[in-house]
């Protein structure tokens, strides 16, 4: 049996689900009453309606926890804690997000503690702590995301995905943070493309502005194209502001290779040289790491394999880097 917060192996002799410190380190104490709800259904229709949220389809919904005289509970505002049960019509999305962001923490992005929650009925609901709370004073700090920094309305939802390039967005975080900042974005956006996510959007980029101007901690990454066609592009955004890369574009396979991704980050204002290093790097450390997390997962098995299959399939293309690499 694995805990449900770090995937390792648990003591035969566990009598709950998760080890000691990592509910700890996910909910501030190990002494926390987890009985959130009998069902899903019961824990869905408790979700106050205003804070209802839609992902996939629209029908993903979140919701905020806090911990009150030691038990977890819903709240309407000013929750440490975001919680996700998977859409009906997309079973084992909160295991498939779990295991993503365990997967992206392992290979060194920074990730706030996450974990499952069990229902009675065995319904597994993915929360993560929120990072923009301090968990013991409740103090905030203001985070931003892509949409709100490019100065463009939140009027129209689909906005989010037509609104801007993930070049200018590269090129606003330059701007603002410098290259090292922007690096670590298009690091994540090839982790992305690695493993599936084809929703990162203008909303699933956030930035803070104090003490210095950075990206947030990463938050709502998962294998995504598991349930989406392969007519669908793999990434949620246009890559560059004008036409497409060059192996994407003259290919027309569907698949982005690594030297597009260096395309775009020199496009963008990055050297060439670095951003094929990082990349080559990160390809490498998924690879390594990938196959022990998806397995650790709580995915099923069928799920597990489609998993696995993709990121090796991603993988062959990123390591595709001959054209405008330097
Ligand atoms: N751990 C976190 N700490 C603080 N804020 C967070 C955290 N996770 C998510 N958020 C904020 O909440 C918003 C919604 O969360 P998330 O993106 O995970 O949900 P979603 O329903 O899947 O969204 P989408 O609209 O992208 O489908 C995010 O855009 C982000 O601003
Ligand atoms: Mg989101
Ligand atoms: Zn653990």
């Amino acid at each position: 049996m694995n805990c449900l917060i770090c995937l390792k192996s648990l003591p035969e002799s566990a009598r709950i689900q998760y080890h000691g410190a990592c509910l700890g380190q996910l909910f501030g104490t190990r002494k926390v009453n987890l009985a959130l709800a009998e069902s899903r259904k019961d824990l869905v229709t408790a979700i106050p309606r205003k804070t209802h949220g839609f992902s996939i389809s629209g029908v993903q919904m979140k919701a905020q926890l806090a911990i009150e005289a030691g038990k977890l509970k819903l709240v309407d505002s000013n929750g440490q804690f975001i919680m996700k049960p998977s859409p009906e019509e997309y079973p084992y999305v909160a295991e498939n997000e779990h295991a993503t962001l365990t997967l992206m923490r392992r290979v060194g992005f920074p990730v706030p503690p996450c974990g499952l929650i069990s229902l009675k009925d065995d319904h597994l609901v993915f929360v993560i702590r929120r990072y923009d709370r301090d968990i013991e004073s409740g103090a905030r700090t203001h985070q931003e995301d892509a949409m709100q920094a490019l100065g463009i309305s939140n009027a129209d939802s689909s906005q989010k995905y037509t609104a801007a390039s993930y070049q200018e967005v590269i090129e606003l975080v330059i701007e603002h943070g410098g290259m090292a900042v922007a690096m670590e974005l298009l690091e994540r956006l090839v982790f992305s493309y690695l493993v599936g996510n084809d929703d990162h959007h203008l909303k699933n980029i956030s930035f803070f502005h104090e003490p210095v101007f950075k990206l947030t901690p990463c938050y709502d990454v998962l294998a995504s194209a598991l349930y989406s066609s392969m007519a669908e592009s793999p990434m949620a955004l246009k890559m560059l502001e004008n036409g497409e890369p060059e192996y994407y574009g003259t290919m027309g396979n569907g698949y982005f290779a690594g030297s597009d991704f260096v395309e775009l980050g020199v496009k963008a204002g990055l050297i060439g040289k670095a951003v094929k290093n990082r990349i080559t790097s990160l390809a490498r450390k998924v690879q390594k790491t990938a196959p022990a997390i998806i397995e650790a997962s709580f995915m099923p098995e069928e799920m597990k394999d489609r998993y696995q299959a993709l990121i090796s399939d991603r993988l062959r293309f990123v390591s595709l880097m001959e054209p405008g690499a330097e």
